[in-house]
């Protein structure tokens, strides 16, 4: 394959053949095109596109580059949910074990922090022993016998994605919606799904800054999901302010597990409901939204996704003794300080952009494809739109790995905050579902 003449023509807006396409997925997943010219071309299809045929063929054949999940037969919906990517969303890790108690079979496929953006993956490799690389068989064999198991791409399922997903990380080339829309799909389509529930994140800290950005984005993936056959809707979420109370990998596991032990924050405990309602509805197990919530917060209210959680971490090789004395612990990295108020009044606006960055900043995600992650840094107890603050309240608190780190990330997060006299409204998180 003459690759720089495919470079050129995509750098000059041509569309290129389904069978090119695929030759080029196959030609870098076998390490025949290099890091540099793939680069080149992930850019010029940045600011070209594609068409959605092009889309397709390259989403098929990034599934094709593994093995694809096949099922036995069982009642069970297998089913899953993928987010576009924010900061503090931790939404996945009190889903799936929820997913699982509410009879589903749930094989969720996650990446790695992208851009500012956490990665399920980080958050669980701070499991101590969590095994996140297991094989197609034993994925199959742990979701059914426990109803949930959250991995990563392997080289054996979509390596394509995994190849091109860190390449993207660190070349700008992420927020391209057919880029995107195939690198997700790809995943899901080799999970063999059932239904598919997208959160399609728009704001300060996504990779689509408009919620018109994202509408286009949640079309693409809604679109061509149906096109492969595959039942999928997609939320419109709001990403300028941060999902919970805490940002980091560790530090948003352990606000995972408090919300499946019935300690909110109420955003994550709202928008892991109504992600699950969709699936219920999706799947016609519930036939209308108010019994789908009521089935869920039953559900919710029992220890079950607790102890469904304790129960995947064991099965993937995690020492739940060691995770369980994590958990008690409330200080991990060697600095922690906190960011206080010398006012008083209502926060108005957190911004999620800067918390994402404070926190990579820290050494909790990536500049380049090789940076090593520090799986407890970050920021906790970060306050929220709409909290009433007096003199000395704390905004947020900077677990850092030295003073110096610390104090650079108090000194960026003031400008964060907005605050003023009166309360205003919150920003509704759901905004739109698209179908
Ligand atoms: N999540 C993914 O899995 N892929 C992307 O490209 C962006 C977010």
């Amino acid at each position: 394959m003459n690759f720089p003449a495919l470079i050129e023509a995509k750098r000059d807006g041509q569309s290129l053949t389904m069978d090119t396409i695929r030759a080029v997925i196959r030609d870098f997943t076998n390490g025949d095109i290099p890091d540099y010219q793939m680069a080149a071309f992930l850019m010029a299809v940045f600011y070209r596109g594609m068409t959605p045929e092009e889309t397709e063929a390259m989403t098929r054949a990034m599934r094709d580059s593994g093995t694809v999940l096949q099922w036995p037969d069982d009642p069970r919906p297998v089913v899953d949910k993928h987010s576009t990517g924010g900061v503090g969303d931790k939404v996945s890790l009190v889903l799936a074990p929820l997913l699982a108690c509410l009879g589903f079979r749930v094989p969720m496929i996650s990446g790695r922090g992208l851009g500012i953006t956490g990665g399920t993956l980080d958050k669980l490799e701070s499991i101590p022993g969590f095994n996140t690389q297991l094989p197609p068989a034993q994925i199959i064999e742990q979701v059914q016998s426990i109803g949930v198991a959250m991995v990563g791409q392997t080289i054996d399922m979509i390596p394509a994605d995994k190849m091109l997903y860190a390449l993207r990380d660190v070349t700008g080339t992420v927020p391209s919606i057919p880029l995107i829309t195939a690198s997700i799909l790809s995943k899901k389509l080799a999970e063999g799904l059932q239904a598919l529930v997208m959160d399609v994140k728009f704001g300060s800290a996504a990779f689509m800054k408009t919620s018109a950005e994202a509408r286009n984005l949640a079309q693409s993936i809604v679109r061509l999901a149906r096109e492969c056959g595959l039942n999928t809707r997609a939320l419109l979420t709001n990403m300028d302010v941060p999902v919970g109370c805490s940002a980091g990998n560790w530090l948003e596991v352990r606000e995972a597990v408090g919300c499946l032990e019935g300690d909110g924050p109420g955003d994550l405990q709202a928008l892991t409901i109504e992600l699950a309602a969709s699936l219920l509805l999706q799947t016609g197990i519930a036939t209308d939204a108010a019994t789908a919530r009521q089935s869920i917060l039953e559900v919710l209210a029992t220890d079950a996704p607790r102890k469904k959680f304790d129960e995947m971490v064991q099965a993937q090789g995690g020492d739940l003794a060691a995770f369980t004395r994590k958990l008690q612990l409330d200080k991990l990295s060697p600095v922690v300080m906190e960011l206080e108020t010398l006012d008083e009044g209502f926060i108005t606006s957190v911004n999620a952009g800067i918390i994402g960055e404070v926190v990579r900043d820290l050494g909790g995600g990536r500049r380049t494809k090789e940076s090593e992650i520090d799986p407890e840094v970050g920021l906790d107890m970060i306050a929220r739109p709409d909290e009433p603050f007096g003199v000395g309240s704390v905004l947020a608190r900077v677990h850092a790995r030295t003073r110096d780190d610390a104090e650079e990330a108090l000194r960026r997060l003031k400008s964060a905050f907005e605050f003023q006299d009166e309360p205003l409204e919150p920003p509704r998180t759901i905004i739109e579902v698209v179908q």
